[in-house]
């Protein structure tokens, strides 16, 4: 027997009985970004590999060992995004949509990253991402938050997830920071594992990112690039932390937090969580407005945040009754030839009247016992029961599944009734 073949290490199938689950929270994620003015942007999966290259950072874990790169039948190299923020600005740019204009724009979808597969960590993972253009004040990087901030009530995770802040100052306060930071890694050079010895001179800032234990306290003493910052950065961060003080927004400014991609300056943040172990960043983001130029654009201001949907399911699915919606609410059972027709007719007419009930018919045939088992496993709540009998009558009888309730006979006019009031 042939080996079946199977999907890809690290990508994932979502089955019908999850696909509730996220069109719950997809539904919600929409409402959210709705209320605050934000608009839908549809961007291709693929891109020339030069555009992450010159976003991401050439010294970055996903551009030197993580991208799913090819070359087409052309000759060129092309990359399966790993991330939204580099295609959505490439789009932007080349659409002129940046030119004195202002931006709020989201995106969802696959990401690509050929990480080693664990609980949290895929090689595809959906991600919503938020991009704004145009905005230079720290109002519009506090909005951003107030978006996630709102989203997570509305899922019911407020109280799991939090929010650290920091800020990486301009391209300038950085450099001198990273002189200071590389001798003092110099200095402590017993301290480094092999790897924070390989990034000491290509992304020593990254260095503050590790997760080795051992390299804790060496880290911790590490000197700020807080204290760096010139007078404009502190104020754009200050003008931040004031406003989140004063809306009751709870944060941690936590000065190791450097991002692993290399456009970031100024405000950065992400949202933690202790309940899905080792990956426990569900959102992430911050300004980038360094990026605009970088792939040729006029210099204008740019922020955003990408999540991590199934990260965020995983958070959700630790709640107790989450209320996600129903694939069938009625299912509908025909037994008889004339019993077969008229239900047919009749089901097309509820979808008429009643067009968001969602009515499951019966097809296939089967007696009454083999029909109620596949009503019953449907979810449904109501079986909407058609014999040869009821057909000639123009009635219907109807069935509470679930709660309590006796079986009714009821003409098709007043069956109509109940199945419009039970679906508003
Ligand atoms: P990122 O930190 O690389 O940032 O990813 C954002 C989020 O995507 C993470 O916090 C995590 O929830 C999710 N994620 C990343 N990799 C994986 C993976 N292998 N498996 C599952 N989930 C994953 C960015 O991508 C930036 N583009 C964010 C941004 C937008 N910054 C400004 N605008």
């Amino acid at each position: 027997m042939a080996n079946n073949i199977q999907a890809i290490r690290g990508m994932h199938d979502v089955l019908p009985d999850q696909t509730p689950l996220w069109q719950y929270a997809e539904h919600i994620i929409r409402d959210v970004l709705g209320a605050y003015g934000y608009s839908e942007i549809r961007l291709p999966i693929l891109e020339k590999t030069e555009l992450f290259k010159r976003s991401i950072g050439e010294v970055t874990d996903i551009v030197e060992k993580e991208m799913y790169t090819f070359e087409d039948r052309n000759g060129d190299s092309l990359t399966l995004r790993p991330e939204g923020t580099a295609g959505c600005l490439r789009a932007c740019l080349e659409h002129g949509l940046l030119h004195n204009q202002v931006h709020r724009l989201w995106y969802y979808g696959p990401m690509y990253r050929h990480e080693r597969p664990q609980k949290g960590r895929y090689r595809q993972f959906i991600q919503l991402g938020v991009e704004t253009y145009g905005m230079e004040g720290p109002d519009i990087d506090a909005e951003l938050i107030l978006i996630m901030e709102r989203l997570w009530k509305r899922l019911g995770i407020r109280d799991k997830v939090r929010l650290q802040l920091n800020s990486l100052g301009t391209i300038e306060e950085r450099l001198a920071y990273r002189e200071t930071l590389v001798s003092y890694f110099q200095a402590n050079i017993t301290a480094l594992d092999e790897d924070s010895i390989r990034r000491l001179s290509s992304n020593p800032l990254r260095i503050l990112d590790t997760k080795n234990p051992a390299m804790q306290q060496v880290v911790s003493n590490a000197p700020a690039l807080m204290d760096f910052l010139g007078a404009e950065s502190l104020q754009h961060f200050n003008g931040l932390t004031t406003t989140l003080d004063s809306l009751g927004i709870s944060y941690e400014i936590n000065t190791r937090l450097v991002r692993g991609l290399d456009y970031y300056s100024k405000t950065v943040f992400e949202w933690v969580t202790d309940e899905l172990g080792s990956q426990g960043t569900v959102c992430a983001g911050g300004r980038y407005d360094g990026l605009i130029g970088q792939l040729g654009g006029k210099p204008n201001f740019a922020v955003g945040f990408a999540m991590g949907i199934e990260r965020l399911l995983a958070l959700v699915e630790t709640l107790d009754n989450i209320p996600v919606a129903r694939s069938v609410d009625v299912f509908m059972i025909r037994v008889g030839e004339a019993a077969e027709r008229e239900g047919l007719r009749f089901a097309e007419a509820i979808r008429d009247a009643v067009p968001t009930l969602k009515l499951q018919l019966n097809c296939g045939g089967g007696s009454f016992k083999s029909q109620f088992k596949k009503a019953d496993k449907s979810g449904a709540e109501y079986a909407i029961i058609i014999g040869d009998d009821e057909a000639s009558q123009g009635e219907v009888s109807i069935k509470p599944l679930r709660g309590v309730g006796e079986q009714q006979t009821l003409s098709q006019a007043l069956a109509m009734d109940f199945l419009q009031k039970f679906s508003s």
